[in-house]
């Protein structure tokens, strides 16, 4: 199992793994939305023998202070998918590990996360992920399930401001 960049001849694997993850197209959509868009941080696929059985996609998200005056460079961590032949195998973990090597690597600061399904409270905090980190970030998908972790040391100190998510987002899905 090699984990590593989407590349072109991913894109019809990275929708099937999604649709298959999620039974239906509203994920798979967003990531090609993201990606048309050109908001892509960084979009990682395991590759097992050639099929994609995971994918996890970054993208960019703005989050500015209520004055304005300071920005953080985030990503959103959505979606993310793991076949559900390769589920429970540690596969989805490693691909947020790596993913969140490559933000850290790529100078994002911050890593945003909406898990409102399948118990994904405990899911994300064993990455670092805390909703109590996000409640300093107002966001139309703000809630119990809206986590933050930040990559670079102290960029939430005394913050407090908003994320701004693209149009892409713009659609009623279980990121
Ligand atoms: C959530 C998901 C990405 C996790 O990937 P994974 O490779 O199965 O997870 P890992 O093997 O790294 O970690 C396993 C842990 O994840 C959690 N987990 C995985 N699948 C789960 C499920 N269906 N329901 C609840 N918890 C689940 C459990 O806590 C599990 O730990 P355990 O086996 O010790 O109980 C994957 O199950 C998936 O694609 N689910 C459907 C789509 C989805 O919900 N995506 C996340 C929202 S973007």
């Amino acid at each position: 199992m090699e984990i590593r960049e989407e590349l072109d001849h991913d894109l019809g694997g990275i929708r099937a793994v999604h649709d298959a993850a999620f039974g239906g197209t509203d994920e798979s959509s967003l990531v090609d939305r993201l990606r048309d868009d050109g908001l892509i941080v960084t979009s990682l696929v395991a590759d097992e023998y050639g099929e994609i059985v995971a994918h996890i996609l970054f993208s960019e998200l703005e989050v500015t202070s209520d004055s304005q005056d300071r920005s953080i460079r985030a990503a959103a961590l959505a979606p993310m998918a793991v076949a559900p032949t390769h589920q429970r195998l540690g596969i989805g973990s490693e691909l947020v590990r790596q993913g969140l090597d490559l933000c850290r690597e790529k100078g994002i600061e911050a890593v945003i996360v909406v898990g409102p399904e399948l118990n994904h409270e405990r899911y994300y905090p064993r990455f670092g992920f805390s909703a109590e980190i996000a409640e300093c970030i107002k966001s139309q998908l703000s809630g119990p399930f809206f986590m933050a972790l930040p990559l670079k040391q102290g960029v939430f100190d005394d913050f407090s401001g908003s994320a701004i998510y693209p149009d892409a987002f713009d659609v009623e899905i279980s990121i």
